[in-house]
């Protein structure tokens, strides 16, 4: 069977298969179990315009929907950066009088608020009807649609063109990536920008972080297949800026082309991922070598504990721990439960492994051995105020950048 780049249109090859996967926010109550939905999660990398990308997608409806499970005020990190986020464009990047501030995939409000407060015109758009109506509470403008061509015409009419189109986590989500562009070409006025932050390829081959490989993450981003996907529409890269979030996520600044100077940052990173060979097939046959010993070597511990009788619970049901415990077969004689702190999680089972997710009360009362962190992208945060856990005598399980205890 042939697949089409979703980018450049060109043949593609799986390079790897994670086998048979749920969704990675499908968590569900035992009535459903039999009906669960799973699909062949393969990656690619793209020959000609080196797109990272997911090879079958489930329709973006039965991913965003009324009852969305991730809200991304769970951390109080996100919080801070995404408030730091809108600074940074209020201060840079809005120099028009009255300007419009457009954001896609704006979730709960997380960063529009900050400028629905101080009353710059705004409009957040957000398929997932219930994390919507939590940004409309908020005070945020925001409409529940999938954004593309057609929705930035209306908006245009609507509200004239925008000075900044903003997106933090949701690009990488939309398989219709050409759609989005096209629109925000017509979207954006001619001096405008747009700023966005993704998971950053070159961070997942680095720290073989594969848990970032999921339905909803379509594509995993570089700076040179967002170069060719946006300059296909004659938008061109002029700025970036590498994140810690997500265990390493990259954000691009973008912009007609020829109206903006490029920033050297580019071109050095440019360079770098080249040098890492980003652009080879072997660096990602590597990648799924890595992979293997990695679960490999996660197994064979859960199962040195399990024969010590020892409690080990998982720490934060994430998107990723569905593609961890999927590809790992981790079921729950290995991992108790996970706790986390989402009511709309708890009470339910991981999809595809069926491991109960508990509120974070239940980790509380009584500490386990060993925590698996599925959040470890928010280690700093969480590993300070588990300072009791580890006072206690527990003890923290990694799989990145390689498995260990700590
Ligand atoms: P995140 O890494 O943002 O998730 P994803 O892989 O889905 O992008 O983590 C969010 C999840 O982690 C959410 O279900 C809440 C949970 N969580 C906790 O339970 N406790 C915590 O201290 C933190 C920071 C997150």
């Amino acid at each position: 069977m042939s697949y089409k780049c979703l980018i450049c249109g060109k043949n593609i090859e799986p390079f790897m298969s994670f086998g048979q996967m749920p969704f990675a926010n499908g968590f569900l109550t035992p009535e459903e179990f039999k009906n669960e939905y799973f699909f062949g999660l393969e990656v690619a990398s793209c020959s000609v315009c080196r797109m990272f990308q997911l090879i079958e997608q489930p329709a973006p409806e039965k991913m965003f929907h009324g009852d969305y499970a991730f809200f991304s005020s769970t951390s109080n990190r996100m919080a801070v950066h995404f408030k730091e986020f809108a600074e940074n464009i209020k201060k840079n990047k809005l120099k028009n009088k009255d300007p419009f501030v457009v954001e896609i995939g704006c979730n709960d409000g997380i960063m529009l608020e900050h400028f629905a407060k101080d009353r710059i015109r705004h409009l957040g758009i957000e398929p997932s009807l219930n994390v919507a109506k939590v940004a409309n509470e908020k005070g945020c403008r925001t409409i529940s649609k999938f954004f593309n061509e057609e929705l930035a015409e209306e908006i245009v009419k609507e509200h004239g063109q925008a000075d900044a189109f903003l997106g933090a986590n949701v690009m990488c989500h939309i398989a219709n990536l050409n759609s989005v562009i096209a629109g925000i070409k017509k979207l954006l006025k001619p001096e405008g920008v747009v700023v966005f932050e993704e998971p950053y390829l070159l961070d997942v081959i680095e720290k073989t972080s594969y848990d970032q490989i999921y339905d909803e993450h379509v594509f995993l981003f570089s700076l040179g297949s967002i170069k060719y996907a946006f300059g296909q529409y004659d938008l061109e890269l002029i700025d970036i800026e590498p994140q810690k979030t997500h265990g390493g996520s990259m954000r691009y600044v973008i912009a007609h082309k020829g109206s903006h100077s490029i920033s050297d940052k580019v071109l050095r990173q440019l360079k770098k991922e080249e040098q890492s060979g980003l652009n080879k097939d072997e660096t990602y046959l590597k990648f799924k070598k890595n992979c293997e010993i990695s679960r490999r070597d996660l197994i064979n511990l859960l199962q040195k504990l399990k024969k010590e009788k020892k409690r080990v619970v998982g720490y934060a049901a994430t998107s990723k721990s569905t593609t961890i415990l999927n590809y790992c077969r981790i079921t729950k004689d290995l991992i108790e439960f996970i706790s986390d702190t989402t009511p709309i999680k708890q009470g339910k089972y991981s999809p595809g492994m069926h491991i109960p997710v508990k509120p974070y009360a239940e980790f509380k009362a009584k500490y386990p051995d060993y925590a698996f962190l599925f959040a470890w992208n928010h280690a700093e945060e969480i590993m300070e105020k588990e300072k009791a856990y580890r006072d206690s005598g527990g003890q923290w399980i990694l799989h990145v950048p390689k498995v260990q205890v700590i």
